[in-house]
């Protein structure tokens, strides 16, 4: 079942944090000359339209990047984010994906590997991606295909794990997935983002990761309504296995700023967690 459309959620909440995070995390990976692979096993499209009649349809973006883009005092790491955003597309007119976000942010000498399971979004996100040799576009499962690139031959690497969550049973492989990487790439950044939902198997997969054993992780919860009972999403988290700890030092200005920006009504809050070990 494939229903899910990135295109009518692109700029969210949701993508705010994920971004930021993804920006922050590659920026560390750039400090070293060593080059690494990105692995984007739910890669999406690559760019949206603001302006299409999905983004139109929610408007979901204006609570997201809309208010980063109406603030003009963000702290530094929040401002970075919005300026990389800004540097692929000025106009404001267009968002754009992970995949996109990475390819502007790595080196010549890294290596990009994508996935996308919907036609429609693998042929936009091979159009989005261009011609660059160091991009593979795949229109595989992600999940499944991961454990044959782990470790990547650079020995360094970043895995973005970004599913729908459209079928519950991706829970669990989420789960199983973290587990198998770390065996065969025990180094390895690994970063899941998740929606935050009044289901109980949403509670139960947040509980599960936080008992994770034998991994270094932090556990970033944006909570846009923390209202008991809210329905549907009501915020999302990032949880990040081998953390670079700039996220650790910042995460608190940053998701503090971030809950006063994006929480509806003054509901905004935030959650931050980790193995105890970083
Ligand atoms: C949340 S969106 C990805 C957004 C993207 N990571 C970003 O941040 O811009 C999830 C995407 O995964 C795709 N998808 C769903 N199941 C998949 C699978 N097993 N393997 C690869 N892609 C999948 C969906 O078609 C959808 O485009």
């Amino acid at each position: 079942m494939l229903s899910y459309r990135h295109s009518f959620h692109a700029g969210n909440h949701g993508d705010v944090l994920k971004h930021w995070v993804l920006v922050t995390m590659l920026d560390y990976l750039n400090q070293k000359d060593k080059p690494y692979w990105y692995i984007d096993t739910h890669a999406g499209a690559g760019l949206y339209s603001l302006k299409s009649v999905y983004s139109q349809k929610i408007e979901e973006h204006l609570g997201g990047i809309g208010q980063i883009w109406s603030n003009q005092s963000l702290p530094e790491s929040l401002a970075r984010y919005a300026s990389v955003i800004n540097g692929i597309d000025s106009s404001k007119n267009r968002y754009p994906g992970s995949p996109i976000i990475a390819k502007s942010l790595t080196r010549l000498s890294e290596k990009l590997r994508l996935f996308e399971l919907h036609p429609a979004d693998y042929k936009k996100l091979r159009d989005n991606s261009g011609k660059d040799r160091r991009i593979k576009v795949e229109n595989e499962d992600g999940l499944k295909a991961l454990k044959g690139l782990l470790p990547p031959p650079t020995k360094r690497g970043l895995v973005l794990i970004d599913p729908s969550y459209e079928v519950k049973a991706e829970y669990s492989k989420v789960i199983n997935t973290l587990k198998e990487g770390m065996q065969r790439f025990a180094i390895g950044v690994y970063a899941v983002w998740y929606p935050l939902l009044n289901q109980v198997d949403n509670i139960q997969f947040q509980q599960r990761l936080e008992k994770l054993e034998g991994m270094k992780w932090l556990n970033l919860q944006l909570r846009v309504d923390n209202a008991t009972g809210a329905e549907g999403m009501y915020g999302s988290g990032m949880f990040i296995v081998n953390p670079p700890w700039q996220l650790l030092n910042n995460a608190e200005e940053n998701l503090s700023c971030l809950a006063n920006l994006l929480g509806v009504e003054g509901r905004g809050d935030f959650r931050i967690t980790d193995s105890g070990n970083l």
